[in-house]
């Protein structure tokens, strides 16, 4: 039922991947529904209108005011798992035309929370915690890029600032090539290279801080409970927030190709048109007991939530028909659009500076004049642009005949590729959901240890059953899944 996709073998390699800390199993859990679109954020701005609008996935008892319980009563969640309450919401991707107007980009197949167990002893999320990952205020990113080898990170480029900021990703997603590796490219890539480059989207992922203060279940900013280890992902603690708790990774898959050729920018919905404003938010909605329960023993490196017993799995209808109520007050919010500005009428600010604080609802927006043909959107011209590099993989070692989790390792002075075989990707869940394919996936991260860069890959690996594919999709389509998959379209 299996079938390694690469396999070099080569001690040297094995080793050094063992040395190398790698994830101790995870799952991935699909959110393939929404429970909507709206500016709430209980978190950051509880009992009105937030300033901005979110994509909101999880348990549906959600609203201005939610809290652990609230999520605990939920009759519904849009995510696979049904004892996962837990409420996920990140800014939404708008696209804004030369003219001011807004509208909603569509979200391709729902989110991914990645449940990542990296470190040892790690606490399930005890009843009430939450926190926010980014910062919605930020408009540059002010390091190296790309990322220089994760070993000389030191100094500013190890503060919790800059962790911070190179825990947001935006993968170009173009399926005739190989994949960008996860968290590569720390900025939102311009129109432009949107147009000429990703043919199926733009994926946004967001790293989570998993080392907490083992005390607080939140604090005032809704971050300083809890920190990055040292290398975003995996490495070190710092002092203080020595308790791991499950790392959480989200991706939302945006159809920005909808877009190519058509005049105009995307902006995340807080008003940022860099991507280094982009955030999340998570409020935990599991049983604590439970979720220890699936920490300690879901470690099935396939990462499918299929293959721990313990977790009762619903049908993607079921997930994409469970919504919150909308509040009346939100009635005439159209965040979907097309609508004159952003939802909630945020101004776009493009920085580099420090945004200015918004307040829910202002009247100040981008807006100009109709007669004016030659205004033109706030445009990030700061930013840095980023080619394409293929994240991963060069060789790969299966270990363990029972295991899933494949461990790529590169070492990037040794100019000899490996051959390489074009793997599932995680934007195959979503992207291709229409057809019949099904959860193969692959995230990758790099890491340094002993001065050799180190890409971990982890992947699902299913058998081949190839029937008719289009030349479109044909890589693809080395590994196929004996579920059917349909995927959502919002
Ligand atoms: C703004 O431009 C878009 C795209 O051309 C158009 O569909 C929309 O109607 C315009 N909005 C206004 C208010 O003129
Ligand atoms: C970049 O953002 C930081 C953090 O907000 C700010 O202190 C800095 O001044 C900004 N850089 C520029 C060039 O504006």
């Amino acid at each position: 039922m299996r079938a390694g996709i690469t396999t070099v073998a080569h001690a040297a390699v094995a080793a050094a991947i063992f040395a190398a800390q790698p994830v101790h199993g995870f799952w991935r859990m699909r959110c393939p529904g929404r429970t909507g679109v709206a500016r709430m954020d209980p978190l950051v701005e509880p009992g009105a209108p937030s300033d901005h609008a979110h994509t909101i996935h999880g348990g549906n008892n959600f609203g201005f005011d939610t809290g652990y319980d609230d999520l605990m009563a939920s009759d519904c969640t849009s995510c696979a798992v049904t004892q996962d309450r837990s409420a996920y919401w990140t800014p939404t991707l708008q696209f804004v035309y030369p003219n001011g107007t807004s509208e909603l980009v569509g979200q391709t197949g729902g989110m991914l929370a990645y449940y990542l167990l990296f470190g040892e002893n790690i606490q399930a999320f005890p009843p009430g915690f939450r926190l926010l990952a980014g910062d919605t205020l930020m408009r540059n990113f002010s390091f190296p890029v790309p990322d220089p080898p994760k070993s000389s990170w030191s100094g500013d480029a190890a503060t919790q600032d800059a962790l911070r900021q190179k825990a947001l990703g935006f993968n170009c997603l173009n399926y005739d090539r190989d994949p960008e590796a996860t968290l590569y490219r720390h900025t939102m890539p311009s129109k432009q290279y949107l147009d000429d480059n990703c043919a199926n989207g733009l994926r946004l992922e967001l790293m989570f801080p998993s080392c907490w203060n083992g005390q607080d279940l939140d604090s005032d900013d809704h971050k300083s409970h809890v920190a990055y280890p040292s290398l975003v992902m995996d490495g070190d603690c710092p002092e203080g927030f020595e308790q791991r708790v499950p790392s959480l990774l989200y991706e939302t898959i945006w159809a920005t190709q909808d877009f190519a050729g058509v005049e105009g920018e995307f902006v995340i919905s807080n008003g940022d048109p860099t991507g280094c404003g982009y955030h999340g938010d998570f409020i935990a909605g599991w049983d604590e007991d439970f979720l220890q329960l699936a920490v300690d023993t879901c470690t099935n490196p396939s990462g499918n939530i299929e293959d721990c017993p313990h977790f009762d799995i619903q049908s993607e209808d079921d997930c994409r028909s469970c919504k919150f109520t909308m509040p009346s007050e939100l009635d005439d919010d159209d965040c979907e659009g097309p609508r004159e500005g952003l939802p909630g009428n945020v101004p776009i600010q493009a920085g580099p500076e420090y945004a200015s604080k918004v307040s829910p609802g202002d009247e100040e927006t981008f807006a100009p004049s109709s007669d004016d043909a030659t205004s033109s959107l706030p445009v990030a011209t700061h930013m840095p642009s980023l080619g394409y590099s293929a994240g991963t993989r060069i060789a790969t070692d299966n270990y363990g005949e029972a295991t899933d989790l494949i461990v790529a390792e590169k070492q990037q002075s040794t100019a000899e590729p490996a051959e390489t075989t074009p793997l599932p990707t995680l934007d195959d869940i979503q992207a291709v959901s229409e057809e019949e394919e099904d959860s193969n996936a692959v995230t990758t991260t790099t890491y340094t240890s002993a001065g050799i860069v180190y890409e971990l890959v982890i992947e699902e690996v299913e058998v081949t059953v190839t029937a008719t594919t289009t030349a479109a999709v044909k890589h693809r389509r080395h590994v196929h899944h004996h579920n059917h998959h349909h995927g959502a379209h919002f």
